[in-house]
């Protein structure tokens, strides 16, 4: 550490999962087929044809996985609940061997001392509901709320953090607009509906949360966030940044603060979200905690060929980029932080994912040395830390990911995780980067409590 510790003494260090990435068993216990299920099924949809069927089989390897969180040192685990395991139709009957693997995973964690942070929502939508319209019809949002209400009803007696949805950003943009996640759809007509629905059922989920849970809940939503820059100087890059911006940040925060939708964006889009009544009242209700997912800037040029917001992405000359071809940038994570801060004044922030995918070589004696990755984990939580000290009110941090996992459309080749698995034996091993993220949580907690 380079100077003191800014975190409190309560300061939250996690690592963060997601169902469909980990868990395997696409078939056990009455789970039904999710849209990722599906869209693994594409022929050239996922690099190397990969599919979560068996993942990192989590589902069965689970205790031996929560070993990990103690070696690590974490005090909490953010993972999600895979609605298809929970309602297996979407809607009606209630799968309770689903609950119950939920339920047993809380009870182990809470005997560890580790805060479960339990996601709603995180991609693995019930095929069942993609069906009758997936995202951009309304109703998937009623049936979201009632899923919401199952989950929070069985766990809520014993969890207190809660989250609506993962960057509800991707399974707009990149599920509806770009194609590229599930469920693959390439039409603004559709995403913006879907963004949308996405919106109002967090909304509703949130209303769900406090009139469900037995306790007092904190609850939020997670947005993956990104500063963006103009390439260059032309004035139309220029404006292309602030589309850019509009896309990915503004878009998604706005609603949820109160603002309604921007509308320098609905312009550019050519499309109005379906609201009705008093949908953006639902929309805004007060969050606990602003949930923040960082991994790059965005360093934009304009591009009238490109639908949605028109702009195109470059690469910057130089610099050092991960296996996922995305720049290091630990400046942009404090600079999203003290903006977000400073616009929309959340009550609390937590880095709810970050984290880094490079090429792991594993040495003769077993060991993983990742060097990439340790660099990239020491100057985000420096990056943290200089945010922290801006005023931004940041209560905790989580390193995507524990494991290496099925990384959506790149399939199991792009490696974010702190601890490797290897898919042959399914074994684990810590590698570097997890053992210097126990370094960097034991000595912050020892530099708080001093
Ligand atoms: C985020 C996702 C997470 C993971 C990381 C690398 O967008 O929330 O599931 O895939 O990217």
């Amino acid at each position: 550490m380079e100077s003191p510790s800014p975190f409190a003494t309560d300061f939250v260090w996690g690592v963060a999962t997601a169902s469909y990435q980990i868990e395997g068993a696409y078939d056990e216990d009455g789970r039904s087929m999710s849209i990722w299920d599906t869209f693994s099924r594409v022929p050239g949809a996922i690099d190397n044809g990969d599919t979560g069927d068996v993942a990192c089989d989590h589902y069965h390897r689970w205790r031996q996985d929560f070993d990990l969180l103690d070696e690590l040192g974490v005090n909490a685990y953010r993972f999600s609940i895979a609605w298809p395991r929970v309602i297996p139709g979407g809607t009606g009957a209630v799968n309770s061997k689903g609950l119950d693997f939920y339920s047993a995973l809380v009870d182990d964690l809470l005997e560890r001392g580790v805060t479960p942070f339990v996601t709603l929502y995180h991609w693995d939508l019930p095929q069942a509901m993609q069906d009758r319209g997936g995202w951009p019809s309304r109703d998937t949002a009623y049936a979201y709320a009632d899923y919401a209400a199952v989950v929070v009803k069985a766990l809520g007696d014993r969890v207190t953090n809660w989250t609506t949805f993962n960057e509800p950003l991707c399974s707009a943009w990149l599920g509806h607009l770009e194609g590229s996640m599930a469920p693959g759809i390439k039409d603004i007509k559709a995403a913006v509906p879907a963004g949308f629905h996405l919106h109002l059922a967090h909304g509703l989920g949130m209303q769900v949360i406090r009139a469900e849970a037995t306790l007092p809940p904190h609850a939020g939503i997670v947005v993956n966030l990104s500063p963006t820059a103009a390439a260059t100087d032309r004035p139309e890059d220029i404006a292309a940044a602030v589309r850019a911006d509009g896309h990915t940040n503004r878009w998604w925060l706005d609603p949820l603060f109160g603002r309604g939708y921007p509308q320098d964006m609905v312009e550019c889009y050519g499309v109005e979200p379906p609201v009705q009544g008093n949908d953006l009242e639902t929309i805004a209700q007060p969050l606990d905690y602003l949930g923040v997912n960082y991994y790059f800037r965005e360093v934009v040029v304009d591009d009238p060929a490109k639908g949605g917001p028109r702009v195109s992405g470059v690469r910057v000359p130089g610099a050092v980029e991960t296996h996922m071809g995305w720049e290091v940038y630990a400046k942009g994570l404090e600079d999203i932080l003290v903006r977000v801060a400073e616009d929309y004044q959340p009550a609390e922030i937590y880095i709810t994912e970050n984290g880094s995918a490079f090429p792991d070589v594993v040495e003769a004696d077993g060991s993983i040395n990742d060097v990439g990755r340790v660099n990239y984990l020491v100057d985000h939580v420096e990056a943290v830390a200089a945010a922290t000290r801006r005023g931004a009110p940041i209560k905790g941090y989580f390193a995507w990911s524990l494991l290496d996992n099925f990384e959506w459309a790149y399939g199991y080749d792009k490696r974010f995780g702190i601890v490797r698995v290897d898919y042959r034996t399914q074994e684990r091993t810590i590698k570097a980067s997890g053992r210097k993220y126990a370094e960097i949580i034991a000595d912050h907690q020892a530099a708080a409590k001093a």
